[in-house]
C-alpha cells in the first residue's frame, strides 16, 4: 500500500472549497450578519445603563428593545439558514465522494483485494469521506465568522479600555499556543483511528463470513480475543485524543478565568477611581465573551478540521492508485471474441521470489474444452485468473485471438467472458436474479 502523505490545505482548498465558493460565500455572508447582530445586545446593555436609565428616557427604552428584538430575530434566521444551506451541501459532498471512492475501488486490480480486507474497504468508502463535513459544513465558515467577531470585539474592547484589554490578551495568547500544540498531536491520532477502524471492521467482516470455519475449528475464543484487542486499541486511541482535547478545554477555562479575575480587579479599580462607567464595565465583560467564545470554538473546529484532513489523506491515497484498466497501456479493443487462448512461456508469482507458474505454454483453441489437472496448489486457478485477465504474467504472453491480453482493453474482453469460480459466490436474492446478474436485460 502506498505510504500516506499529508493533504495540504492548498489541496483541500483547490479541490473541496473552491468548487463550492458560491455556497460558502453565502454561508460567510450569513455568518457575518449573524455575528454582527449578536454584538447588538452587549452594546445595548451599555447604552441602557449609561444613557437610558441615567436619563430616565422611556421612549429611548422602547426603541432600544425593538432594536434588540430585531437583532435577535436576525440571528435566529441566519443561523437557521446557515445550517440548512451548508450542512446540506456537506452531506451532498459526502455522498458524491462515496460514489467516487466506490467507483475507484471497483476499478482497482484484483490483487489489491487479496491484500485488503473487504470490511476495511467498506470503512474507507463509507467513513473516511465523512470528515469533509467539517470543511464544507459549518466548521470552516464558523472559523472565519468567529475570527471576525473576535477581531471586532477586540477593537471595541480596546476602545473601552486599552489597558484592561492588554491584560486579557496575555492569557488568551498562552491559550492559543497550547491549542496549536495540541492539534499537532491530535492529527496523527485521528489518522491512526481511521486505520484501526478499517482493520477492526475488516476482521469482523471476515469473522462473520467465515463463521462455519471458526465454529468447525472451535476457534471462537481466538476471534473474541482478536476483536477484544482491536476494540481496546480503538479505545486507547480515542482516549488519547480525549486527553489532548480535555487539556485544551480545561486550560481554556483556567486561563480565561484568570483573565476575568484581572478584569474584576482592574475594572473595579477604575470604577472606584471614577475613570470607567458601569455600562462600560458591563459592555467590556460581554464583549470579552464575544472575543473569547470564538477562540475556544476555534479549538474545537481545529480538531474537526484535523479529522477532516486525516480522512482526506486516506481517501486520496486510494484515489491516487493505478486502475486495473489503464487506458494508456490497454489500447487493443476486441470487437468480438472467438476464444482462441494461447499461453506462451508464461511465468507468474504472487509474491516476489515465490514463482507459482514456471514457463507454461499451451493452446486452448476456440470451441474446445480444456481441462487442467493437477494437485491442489499447483496453479490451476492461477492460470484461469490469467486467462480472465485478473492479473498479467511476469514474463511470457497470454493471447486471446492472437492479441496480447495484457494490452487488451478490459471491458471489450470481459463483456464476452463468463466465469464460474471455485469458491461459489451468490448475491443476496433469488437464483433468477443471480443468473441475470451480469445482464439484467437478457432475454428469457
Ligand atoms: N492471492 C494469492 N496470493 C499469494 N499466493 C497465492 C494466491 N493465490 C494462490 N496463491 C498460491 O499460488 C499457488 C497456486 O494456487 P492456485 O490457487 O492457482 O492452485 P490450484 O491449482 O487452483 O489449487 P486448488 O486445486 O486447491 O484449487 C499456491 O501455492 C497458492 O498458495
Ligand atoms: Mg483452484
Amino acid at each position: 500500500m502506498a505510504s500516506s502523505k499529508n493533504i495540504t490545505f492548498k489541496w483541500a482548498f483547490n479541490n473541496i472549497i473552491w468548487p463550492r465558493r458560491k455556497t460558502l460565500s453565502i454561508g460567510l455572508i450569513l455568518i457575518i450578519i449573524s455575528r454582527l447582530a449578536s454584538l447588538v445586545l452587549p452594546g445595548a446593555s451599555k447604552y441602557l445603563i449609561d444613557d437610558v436609565i441615567t436619563n430616565s428616557d422611556i421612549p429611548m427604552l422602547k426603541t432600544l428593545l425593538i432594536v434588540v428584538v430585531i437583532a435577535l430575530a436576525l440571528q435566529a434566521i441566519t443561523s437557521f439558514l446557515l445550517t440548512r444551506i451548508l450542512s446540506v451541501e456537506a452531506q451532498f459532498l459526502i455522498s458524491e465522494l462515496r460514489v467516487r471512492v466506490q467507483k475507484k475501488v471497483l476499478a482497482l486490480p484484483v490483487r489489491y483485494f487479496d491484500d485488503n480486507k473487504s470490511g476495511g474497504l467498506v470503512s474507507r468508502i463509507m467513513s473516511d469521506v465523512e470528515g469533509v463535513r467539517n470543511l464544507v459544513g459549518t466548521g470552516l465558515v464558523q472559523l472565519i465568522g468567529g475570527s471576525l467577531t473576535a477581531i471586532i470585539s477586540l477593537i471595541l474592547l480596546i476602545r473601552i479600555n486599552a489597558m484592561m484589554t492588554l491584560f486579557v490578551l496575555v492569557p488568551v495568547a498562552i491559550f492559543a499556543i497550547i491549542a496549536l500544540k495540541a492539534f499537532g498531536r491530535i492529527r496523527p491520532i485521528f489518522r491512526t483511528r481511521g486505520k484501526l477502524n478499517a482493520e477492526v471492521t475488516g476482521r469482523l467482516t471476515e469473522t462473520l463470513n467465515g463463521i462455519r470455519v471458526i465454529k468447525g475449528f472451535n476457534a471462537e475464543q481466538q476471534e473474541n480475543d482478536t476483536f477484544e484487542d482491536g476494540a481496546r486499541r480503538l479505545f486507547e486511541n480515542v482516549k488519547s485524543s480525549l486527553t489532548a482535547t480535555a487539556l485544551v478545554t480545561s486550560s481554556a477555562t483556567f486561563l480565561l478565568g484568570l483573565a476575568s479575575v484581572g478584569i474584576m480587579g482592574i475594572g473595579g479599580y477604575f470604577i472606584i477611581q471614577g475613570q470607567m462607567t458601569f455600562g462600560d464595565f458591563l459592555a467590556f465583560t460581554l464583549y470579552l465573551g464575544f472575543m473569547i467564545t470564538p477562540i475556544v470554538q476555534m479549538s474545537n473546529i481545529g480538531s474537526q478540521l484535523t479529522e477532516a484532513f486525516a480522512g482526506l489523506d486516506r481517501t486520496e491515497e486510494i484515489m491516487q492508485m493505478e486502475n486495473e484498466n489503464d487506458p494508456s497501456n490497454r489500447t487493443v479493443v476486441l470487437p468480438d471474441v472467438k476464444g482462441d487462448i494461447i499461453f506462451d512461456d508464461v511465468s507468474f508469482s504472487y509474491e516476489e521470489g515465490k514463482e507459482v507458474l514456471h514457463h507454461i505454454s499451451f493452446e486452448a483453441p476456440q470451441g474446445s474444452v480444456t481441462a487442467l489437472v493437477g494437485s491442489s496448489g499447483s496453479g490451476k486457478s492461477t492460470i484461469a485468473s490469467l486467462a480472465a485477465s485478473y492479473m498479467s504474467p511476469d514474463s511470457g504472453l497470454v493471447q486471446v485471438d492472437g492479441k496480447d491480453l495484457s494490452k487488451v482493453e478490459l471491458t471489450s474482453y470481459r463483456k464476452h467472458l463468463g466465469v464460474v469460480l471455485q469458491d461459489d459466490f451468490l448475491f443476496e436474492g433469488t437464483i433468477r436474479e443471480n443468473i441475470l446478474f451480469p445482464r439484467p436485460d437478457a432475454t428469457e
